[in-house]
């Protein structure tokens, strides 16, 4: 229990909150409001005279202001330094990595306003006078008990994965390489949310964690079960159709381990029936990549809106699993036969939402040849699986429909329907992606038969209603 209450003020206290402050601008006359992310520019030139922990004498110059390092350093426990680099004359650059922390500091000397505003101009939609900058948080507060305890709503599912991954290890009796995943609603205050599924502030996240052990990110045996599978890489301007084993050996890909993980991912988004020639995987330079991230691919798809992030798949090395380690002073390392490692992780951070959008999107046609308009969803994403239709209602037949759809129900996602031309029914059918449609006429009274209409093919094939079940299980089940 102490362990759990220590680890989740880890989670906190490590930056969860800093970092997820972003100077925010609005625009006086049509209140359009943004992030002004400008503030990028400015801290990507921070540099650290005099580096020496021991003597506590640093100090961090942004942009000609100069600030104690040990202070900064004591309160965001040094976390916004990536590594450093040796130039030439002006001391050692850093890379941030906590550009959060580093914000909240820069907020403090008030200067962030001032060079936020050095460089801005109008409202970029309409080109009105901007308001004055302001701090926002991106994560959601919430008042806990009656005590109203001040706590914030997760931003990301995966955080607790990483707090609880020592005890998940032992209980499972866990061996490394070992994926953890968590699905479940998530919270950001976006400034702007917009186009429907697209950009939410809750929002449906299935996140899988693969803890490895970092000095075996090539010595993975089931590589060979994707070496031959193509990925669709973002190189320069053109996507390019690699294998596994080929983006391995030009470098493209670092490792197995991630290149394993990109093949599993891609063969899963083709089940769903996104179209895979409008995909690709898009390497992240230095400046577009997460803080954590030491490698970033972005599994992007494309739509009639654009390119669509739906997964981004970072490797995160041992910074979650370090950072909670640090704070709540607990132990993260496990076993991986007689060596003890503190894991690394590749993360494969899923948008359900969004994909789910992408899935919808691509499964829709414009049949014009047949009059109609088809959600050619897979089977087995299908909302409804299959239309119960009688051809008529009177002669018996409805009692009969009735009778088959509640036999079929308990098992498939059903839809039934008396009234109306058969042929308008089919056609809604089609419109809401059900797969099937069974339909009760006057011979199923004379041998127990129905006719089964395939949604994409439109063709009917006529079988026994005791067959009906094996049929669809077969058809609805997951390829
Ligand atoms: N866990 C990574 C993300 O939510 O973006």
């Amino acid at each position: 229990c102490v362990l759990e209450t220590d680890l989740v003020d880890a989670k906190t206290e490590f930056g969860f909150v800093t970092r997820e402050f972003r100077p925010r601008e609005s625009c006086r006359e049509c209140r359009r409001g943004d992030r002004n992310d400008s503030i990028n520019d400015i801290l990507d030139d921070v540099t650290i005279d005099n580096y020496d922990m021991g003597r506590r004498k640093s100090r961090i110059v942004v942009t000609g202001n100069t600030y104690d390092f040990h202070e900064a350093f004591k309160e965001f426990g040094g976390r916004f330094v990536r590594d450093l680099e040796d130039r030439e004359g002006s001391g050692w650059v850093f890379k941030i990595k906590n550009r959060g922390g580093l914000i909240t500091l820069l907020q403090k000397e008030k200067k962030i306003a001032e060079k936020v505003e050095e460089k801005r101009s109008g409202c970029e939609k309409c080109n009105g006078e901007l308001d004055e900058v302001k701090k926002f948080n991106m994560m959601f507060k919430v008042g806990i008990g009656p005590e109203e305890e001040e706590a914030y709503l997760r931003p990301e599912t995966c955080q607790s994965i990483f707090v609880d991954f020592p005890r998940l290890f032992k209980t499972m009796r866990g061996k490394l390489p070992i994926g953890i995943a968590q699905v479940g609603k998530s919270f950001r205050n976006e400034i702007a949310p917009r186009q429907s599924l697209l950009r939410l502030r809750e929002f449906y996240q299935a996140e899988i964690e693969v803890f490895c052990n970092p000095t075996k990110l090539d010595d993975l045996e089931k590589f060979s079960e994707v070496e031959n599978t193509t990925l669709r890489i973002q190189l320069d301007e053109e996507v390019k159709k690699i294998t596994c084993k080929e983006a391995i050996e030009s470098g493209i890909i670092p490792n197995k381990f991630v290149a394993y993980y990109l093949a599993v991912l891609s063969e899963f988004y083709e089940k769903t029936g996104i179209n895979m020639e409008q995909s690709r995987f898009r390497k992240l330079g230095e400046k577009e990549k997460a803080f954590y991230a030491e490698i970033a691919f972005d599994f992007e798809v494309k739509t009639t809106i654009g390119w669509l992030e739906l997964v981004a798949c970072n490797y995160r090395s041992d910074y979650d699993l370090s950072s909670h380690a640090n704070k709540s002073k607990e132990k993260f390392q496990v076993m991986d036969n007689d060596e003890k490692v503190l894991p690394h992780v590749f993360e494969i951070s899923m948008g359900i939402d969004r994909s789910l959008y992408c899935i919808l999107e691509h499964s829709y046609r414009d049949d014009k040849e047949n009059e109609r308009v088809v959600l050619s969803i897979k089977p087995y994403l299908a909302p409804v699986h299959v239309g119960v239709l009688s051809l008529v209602k009177k002669d018996g037949l409805a009692e009969k429909t009735d009778e088959i759809y509640l036999q079929i129900k308990t098992k498939f996602d059903s839809f039934l329907d008396h009234s109306g031309a058969i042929g308008r029914r089919y056609r809604r059918l089609d419109e809401i992606g059900a797969p099937f449609a069974i339909t009760i006429d006057h011979q199923t009274k004379e041998d127990n038969t129905v006719t089964i209409r395939s949604r994409d093919s439109m063709n009917q094939d006529r079988v026994k209603i005791t067959e009906l079940e094996a049929i669809l299980s077969k058809e609805t089940g997951y390829p």
